[in-house]
């Protein structure tokens, strides 16, 4: 169909409808579904507005059978760009702060309903004022990835095992999101590094959200199993996440050359102390991770005289060594500069492995903190710490020894 085809009258109302949501900034998204033109396996096309360098313009998500493909356009361009499109189309629905607007069509025909909003902007404001409990997703839930990495199926409904994995994707991704908002904003394409990027949940996740919002991601998941890196590579492809690609190897091997944002979501033991200490060494802006198991200090543990009433019971022992090993993580990243939180990122009932280290490089670091590292010393004597993996690869002082883990 070509932009001189004529419209129903229904049409037209539909299109003055969007020019007046982008003139008065209400629009929030124009979804056409059922397209029946030349682009073959076309299914629909979300468009929504963008910040791109600080311009505005109309980013349409186009959805194919097996692929998600964005393009931005000049926003001056949308009306036109619409205009062109709709006859190619049998629905179309307008979404702004104030109305919904369905178009429907068939050859004879055109009806539009317009209804109330149910905006994405009401929607929120229901759900803080708790009468909507449906939950803002940061990941969409028909992109196509989310089909061969066995979240979705085929009719992109989540998978009901796979609904927690769903969940803690979506808040790390939520997170990561609101730590990357801090973030100095350049032209430059942001370096990510996932560091024990397993089957690719998160790696996948965040390259599509980059790609999805304004940032132009170079996303690399490291990884030590050959299957899974090359199961990740084929879903790349078959995404075309062109910049997204895959390291086989140990994370002590991976050696890039820059790092803007250092991942690791349930790194095995001190996989994940190689993965701060290569963020850290490569002055990435963020470093965020959520430990997996911590093997490293509980041998070493002994309990100071007070406290050794409480750790004389093997649990306790255990979660003592994990809040130590986690504490002189955090303790390190804030002696070097980093601005640190730790918190509970996902609910208990959703993963035992729940703890989150965030943090976001300061801007007027200079020398590592002497008083933070005067603070780790008196934790490590107190418990009779010998060796911690980051302190010792911030030193320069590790010996080789085997991190592969099965866990
Ligand atoms: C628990 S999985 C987490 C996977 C993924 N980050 C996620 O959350 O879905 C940990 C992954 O780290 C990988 N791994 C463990 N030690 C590693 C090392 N030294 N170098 C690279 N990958 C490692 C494992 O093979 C495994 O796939």
């Amino acid at each position: 169909m070509s932009a001189s085809a004529s419209l129903f009258p229904q049409e037209q109302q539909f299109l003055d409808a969007f020019q007046q949501a982008l003139d008065s900034q209400k629009f929030e998204r124009l979804i056409l579904s059922q397209y029946k033109g030349e682009l073959e396996h076309l299914e629909k096309m979300t468009l929504r507005v963008i910040s791109l360098q600080n311009e505005k313009m109309l980013s349409c998500l186009y959805r194919y059978k097996t692929q998600d493909v964005t393009k931005n356009f000049p926003l001056a361009d949308a009306v036109a760009f619409v205009r062109s499109l709709l006859p190619s189309c049998k629905q179309a629905n307008l979404f702004t702060a104030e109305e919904e607007l369905q178009l429907k069509k068939n050859k004879k025909k055109a009806m539009l309903t317009v209804s109330k909003s149910q905006s994405d902007s009401k929607k929120m404001m229901n759900d803080a004022q708790g009468h909507d409990r449906a939950k803002q997703r940061y990941v969409d839930q028909d992109s196509f990835f989310l089909q061969p990495l066995g979240i979705t199926d085929a009719k992109m409904q989540i998978i009901p095992s796979m609904a927690r994995k769903w969940k803690q994707i979506n808040k790390f991704v939520e997170i990561c999101a609101g730590a990357l908002e801090q973030l100095k904003k350049t032209d430059q394409p942001l370096h990510v590094v996932d560091f024990g990027s397993g089957k690719g949940y998160l790696t996948f996740a965040l390259y599509d959200y980059l790609a999805k919002h304004q940032q132009t991601p170079f996303v690399t998941g490291v990884e030590l199993n050959p299957k899974m890196v090359a199961f990740c590579q084929e879903v790349a492809v078959q995404s075309h996440f062109s910049q997204l690609d895959f390291f086989q190897g140990d994370v002590r091997t991976y050696n890039p050359a820059q790092l803007d944002v250092m991942i690791a979501l349930h790194a095995c033991d001190v996989a994940t102390d190689f993965a701060i200490h290569t963020g850290i060494r490569l002055n990435a802006q963020m470093i965020m991770c959520a430990p997996c198991c911590h093997k490293e200090l509980r041998p070493q543990l002994t309990a100071p005289k007070v406290l050794a009433p409480m750790l004389q019971f093997g649990i306790h022992a255990g979660q003592q060594a994990e809040m130590l090993t986690d504490t002189i993580r955090a303790l390190l990243l804030k002696a070097y500069g980093y601005e640190t939180k730790v918190f509970e990122f996902v609910a208990l009932e959703h993963t035992s492995k729940n703890k989150m280290i965030l943090a976001v490089k300061r801007k007027d670091y200079a020398a590592p903190d002497q008083a933070v590292l005067a603070q780790i010393q008196a934790l490590k004597e107190m418990y009779g710490i010998q060796k911690h993996s980051l302190e010792l690869l911030l030193n320069d002082q590790w010996d080789q020894q085997d991190i592969g883990c099965k866990c």
